[in-house]
């Protein structure tokens, strides 16, 4: 045999072999879409910080559903932006309240596609966080309530469930969040709604344009004393045992691009489906870099998309969801 070996190159020769040995794929079943909401009438506006993506009025939101079905995606993920906020979100788990309204609408338009609901209360509360905010005199510093906060959220799945959202996503990072919800759901006879765990959610800065678009930036300090600090990595495992002995369904990480790690060592510590979250940044950037012709949009998309399979993820949230489904089309 002569010099070189091994000839990897000999699978490469052709589009057809290449193919062939194709390790990953993406398709329109991995993929959910997210979907801003809000009242009013007639409002269709796009945010700023993301090109592309829209706050949707219930009106308007009629087209978008549409669209996202003939494309063949199966399943959105809904952030409602409220009229009213409060200390407490209540607006979160008003029966009446934004996402409520939209996943009602949603079901009689397309029963089929599957309504994802985002279960926090940091759009809802005027303060911007997750929870329920105690001033601790002694400290002098706000505190995030833990158990006060599971509440809230256990009433806001409920809701959110009786409006008939197929998945609750709580994204809060409270302890015991995905015990407290599945009780409450059970409770209330929903026990065949899955949740999809934001498991492993970190204090990341890739969350900016979300926070501009849904107004829920935290008007005092940080959430870093309930999300993840971005330097762990085994810790994110002991957040993901929590949930899985909570009884979540699904695992999601967050962000997505720069923790691929993360999602690799869910992927060979758990047989539940591994969700990504491509968050807002991770789409703004690409954006931002393809709108100036610097990088080609649809290639780097579809290998950061292939990236995610490859590390190890069934689902991506992304908001290149439509993008995607068409290139792949084509
Ligand atoms: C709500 C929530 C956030 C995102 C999803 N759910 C914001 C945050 O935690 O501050 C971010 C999504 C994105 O950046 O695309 N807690």
């Amino acid at each position: 045999m002569s010099f070189p070996l091994v000839r990897n190159r000999r699978l490469r020769t052709s589009q057809a072999m290449r193919n062939l040995v194709r390790e990953n794929t993406v398709t329109r079943h991995d993929l959910i879409y997210p979907i801003f909401v809000t009242h009013g009438t007639g409002i269709k506006e796009e945010i700023s910080s993301m090109p592309g993506v829209y706050h949707f009025s219930i009106d308007t939101l009629e087209a978008e559903i549409r669209e996202v079905t003939e494309l063949g995606i199966q399943a959105v993920l809904l952030f409602g932006v409220p009229e009213t906020k409060d200390a407490h979100g209540s607006s979160a788990y008003d029966p009446n309240g934004i996402v409520q309204e939209a996943t009602r609408r949603i079901k009689e338009w397309n029963p089929e596609l599957l309504v994802v609901a985002d279960t926090c209360l940091c759009q809802f509360t005027d303060h911007g966080h997750c929870g329920v905010v105690h001033y601790n005199e002694s400290k002098k510093r706000a505190d995030v309530l833990n158990d006060e906060s599971l509440a809230l959220l256990v009433k806001t799945a409920v809701s959110q469930a009786e409006a008939g959202a197929d998945i609750i996503a709580p994204s809060n990072m409270m302890d015991g969040f995905v015990y407290a919800i599945r009780q409450g759901l059970d409770e209330a006879g929903f026990d065949h709604v899955p949740i999809m765990s934001y498991s492993v959610k970190y204090a990341s800065s890739f969350y900016g344009p979300f926070r501009d678009a849904a107004h829920s930036t935290p008007q005092f300090g940080d959430r870093k004393t309930y999300q993840m600090d971005p330097a762990n990595g085994r810790e994110a495992i002991r957040e993901a045992d929590a949930d899985v002995a909570e009884g979540a369904d699904m695992l999601m990480v967050k962000p997505a691009m720069a923790y691929m790690d993360i999602i690799r060592t869910l992927r060979d510590r758990y047989d539940l489906p591994i969700v990504a979250y491509n968050v807002s940044a991770e789409y703004s950037m690409v954006k931002a870099a393809a709108l100036q012709g610097w990088i080609d949009e649809k290639s780097v998309v579809l290998e950061t998309m292939v990236g995610f399979k490859r590390a190890g993820v069934d689902l991506i949230i992304t908001y290149f969801a439509k993008d995607i489904v068409r290139w792949l089309n084509n």
